[in-house]
């Protein structure tokens, strides 16, 4: 059977199918949050420090990866090792990781519906009280708007990567960089604002330690969607007339500065809403901020724009969210489908039906983790705690395994496909790459440091997760 594989329709295309996949609740909450607890622009220059010399690398080999043999995950390491089991199977774990990040990023997904639906109902109030999360995540109704969610995203795979994909980023990634522009600029007149800039921007080398090290390296490299797969398999629909290291510039100059832009505007907004906020209480985990205190944020605004603007506001604020959700959310179901197309010869209709269910099959327990079905919700116990079968795949394929597939990215490149085919690669559509500081700070650094790094990240993270 003919396979579709199809192909982005320009560099502007597959930037911004990148941008979208790489920009989600990284980026919107868990960098600004991260970044105020631990030195403010002190942070933001670790962070800028990995993005540029351990993450450009890596993303540079991944695209390349995809390029160089127009596969998914599982057929790019096999054809570049000539079809070597020990690097299928590395593969393997460039589809297995992404098909399992799908699962509970569905469910994320879905909660956003449900407060979308809501606040546009006027229950800004009710998602405000304490216990609304609670009861929000362990409501049998979840399950239709799963459908309904899985639905969107089936149908906008279906549509291909250039009628698909590349359609919903051209049109979601413009609308969501204005609406965070938009809404950045409300929340800094607000009273108290400046509070929130100053602990963003002032620098604080004093909260630097290796953890704080740890932690910069782990968010840079999941908010560009590295080690997920997404980036072999988006190269593999990158056309050879443009160059690899600009256009991945440019995707991780947008992902950073929407990073930087939604500090600008959920600090001013927490420091807004209550000026005595300490951050080191602000909660470490992006769901929980989100879904329990952001209401409260915008609740809090009632005074300044009344209850129907402070909804307005919220409502802007969630779909832009949910925006940055979907993008991701479709890139990363993109890539088990694009396995099912190369490796098992299946049409994309067939691909994309396939996926929607078992992702539908995964999905279910996930979404009854929180309370819906005690065995899912008390699923395992490690690290000294009980777990819900949600929590499980979130640490073990979000937390845990992408540095470690970064780490076998390097290393396949450097001591399987070699230095000298991903230059080759590299050199196509970029006349200025060969011979340039580039190519000889990449060719240097990733068998070397970059690996060694990736790997200490990797073990420290395992250890401090389900070893204490
Ligand atoms: N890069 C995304 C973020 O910053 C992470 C992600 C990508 C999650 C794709 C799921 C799917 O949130």
């Amino acid at each position: 059977m003919a396979q579709d594989r199809g192909e982005f329709s320009s560099k502007l295309g597959f930037i911004l199918a990148a941008a979208g996949s790489a920009v989600g609740l990284g980026n919107l909450v868990a960098f600004p949050v991260m970044a105020s607890k631990n030195g403010g622009a002190a942070f933001l220059f670790l962070y800028l420090f990995f993005i540029a010399f351990i993450c450009y690398p890596v993303m540079m080999a991944e695209i390349s990866m995809g390029r160089r043999t127009q596969r998914n995950p599982v057929g790019a390491f096999s054809s570049l090792s000539d079809g070597n089991k020990g690097w299928r199977i590395a593969g393997m774990l460039g589809i297995l990781t992404p098909f399992m990040i799908a699962v509970f990023y569905t469910v994320i997904t879905v909660w956003l519906v449900v407060y979308l639906k809501e606040i546009a109902l006027g229950g800004l109030d009710r998602l405000s009280t304490e216990a609304a999360f609670g009861e929000v995540v362990a409501r049998p109704s979840l399950f239709g708007y799963l459908v309904f969610l899985l639905a969107i995203v089936f149908l906008i795979l279906l549509g291909g990567v250039k009628g698909g994909i590349e359609r919903l980023a051209r049109v979601l990634m413009p609308t969501l960089a204005v609406m965070l522009v938009l809404l950045t600029f409300f929340v800094l007149t607000l009273d108290n604002a400046s509070a929130g800039l100053r602990y963003y921007l002032v620098p604080d080398f004093s909260k630097m330690n290796l953890s704080v090290v740890n932690g910069a390296l782990s968010q840079a490299f999941f908010s560009l969607s590295l080690g997920m797969g997404i980036l072999i398999t988006y190269g593999s629909y990158f056309n050879r007339e443009d160059s690899i290291p600009k256009s991945t510039r440019m995707v991780a100059i947008a992902d950073t500065s929407i990073a930087f832009f939604a500090g600008l505007l959920i600090l001013p907004a927490i420091f807004a809403f209550d000026p005595n906020t300490n951050t080191d209480d602000l909660s470490t985990s992006s769901v929980g901020l989100i879904f329990s205190f952001v209401p409260q944020i915008f609740l809090s605004m009632q005074a300044a724009v009344g209850y129907t603007g402070a909804s307005v506001v919220a409502f802007i604020f969630f779909t832009l969210v949910f925006f940055a959700a979907l993008t991701s959310l479709v890139s990363i179901v993109e890539i088990p489908i694009s396995c099912w197309i190369d490796e098992l010869k299946m049409s994309r209709k067939k691909a994309v039906m396939l996926q929607a269910g078992l992702l539908t099959l995964f999905a279910m327990p996930a979404t009854m983790s929180l309370g819906l079905s005690d065995f899912f919700t008390n699923f395992a116990s490690y690290g000294g705690q009980t777990k819900s079968f949600f929590d499980l795949v979130s640490d073990v394929f979000y937390e845990t395994i992408l540095p470690f597939v970064g780490f076998t990215v390097c290393i396949f490149t450097a001591y399987r496909w070699k230095l000298s085919g991903l230059s080759a690669e590299l050199s196509i559509g970029d006349d200025d790459y060969e011979g340039s500081r580039l190519q000889k700070y990449i060719n240097f650094s990733i068998g070397t440091v970059i690996p060694v790094v990736l790997l200490a990240v990797f073990i420290s993270t395992v250890s401090q997760i389900y070893f204490v």
